[in-house]
């Protein structure tokens, strides 16, 4: 059953994948800021430890790639000695590798699956276990707005981003039993070097007209994993409102 006690920040023990910078990163600083545990991983060894240096002594970085089963094992091991177990895991990593349908090399496709799939399958896979042993706990999976809608030119990302939803709910429905909450996180444009050559157009074509911060990101994070105790299998929208829908033209009168 799912406890409907809220966590206490000082009691997380969290997991961060892609976490060397970016939204990542923002979520490492908000919820170290309030107080948690938290190792931070990525394939970026010199940001991610001067991330974590600048964050204390609660908050460290190891290198793992998250298409790697051997490197989870070695990492989660390292994370149950240094963080004290593991009861959260915010499953983060991910690329965008640009391709249309016709347009995308096949190594790409199966490039972005590997990282934004099968990286946030492994990640549940390998983690949900010492979270259930922990007496429960949190997973948020990252998907995006590119989970809840098309977009053109980013046919390998589209798919990837609705697979997290999707796996997201079985997820969530198979760990209930454990007092584990699965969330999916679903981002619209937001400031970070994954959208650096993303222009002003792609602001200005945003319902709320500018791009998000990842410090507006990390604020919802840590809703779903703190305090959302009623959610699981949910979709936690950031995006400006860019699924909302289309502002048209009127008629002319
Ligand atoms: N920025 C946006 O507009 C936006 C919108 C929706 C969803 N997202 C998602 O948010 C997540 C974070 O993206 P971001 O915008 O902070 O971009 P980012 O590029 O700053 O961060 C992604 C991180 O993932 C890491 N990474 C890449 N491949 C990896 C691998 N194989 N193993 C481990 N780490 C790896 C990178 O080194 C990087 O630190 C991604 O899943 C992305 O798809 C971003």
């Amino acid at each position: 059953m799912i406890t409907s006690t809220p966590i206490n920040p000082s009691d997380l023990r969290l997991v961060i994948t892609g976490g060397a910078r970016g939204i990542g990163g923002a979520v490492a600083r908000e919820l170290a800021g309030l107080g948690a545990r938290v190792l931070i991983t990525d394939v970026l060894p010199a940001e991610g430890t001067a991330l974590a240096d600048s964050l204390g002594s609660g908050v460290r970085y190891a290198d793992l790639d998250v298409t790697d089963p051997a490197a989870w094992q070695r990492v989660l091991d390292e994370a149950q000695t240094f963080l004290g177990g593991v009861n959260a895991l915010f499953n983060n990593a991910g690329v965008v590798l640009w391709g249309s349908t016709t347009g995308t090399e096949l190594a790409d496709f199966r490039r972005t699956i590997d990282i934004n799939l099968y990286g946030v399958f492994l990640g549940m896979h390998t983690t949900a276990p010492l979270i259930k042993a922990a007496g429960g706990g949190v997973i948020v999976n990252v998907s995006s707005t590119a989970g809840l809608q098309g977009y053109a030119g980013i046919t390998a990302y589209v798919a990837s981003k609705w697979a997290v939803r999707g796996m997201t709910k079985a997820a969530a429905l198979d760990l209930a039993a454990d007092n584990i909450r699965v969330m999916s996180l679903h981002p619209g444009p937001i400031r970070t070097p994954m959208t650096a050559g993303l222009g002003d157009e792609t602001a200005a074509a945003q319902p709320i007209g500018r791009f998000g911060e990842v410090d507006e990101v990390a604020r919802m994070v840590r809703f779903m994993m703190l305090e959302a105790t009623y959610s699981t299998g949910s979709e936690f929208i950031v995006d400006g409102g860019a699924v909302t829908g289309q502002v048209l033209p009127l008629p002319e009168s």
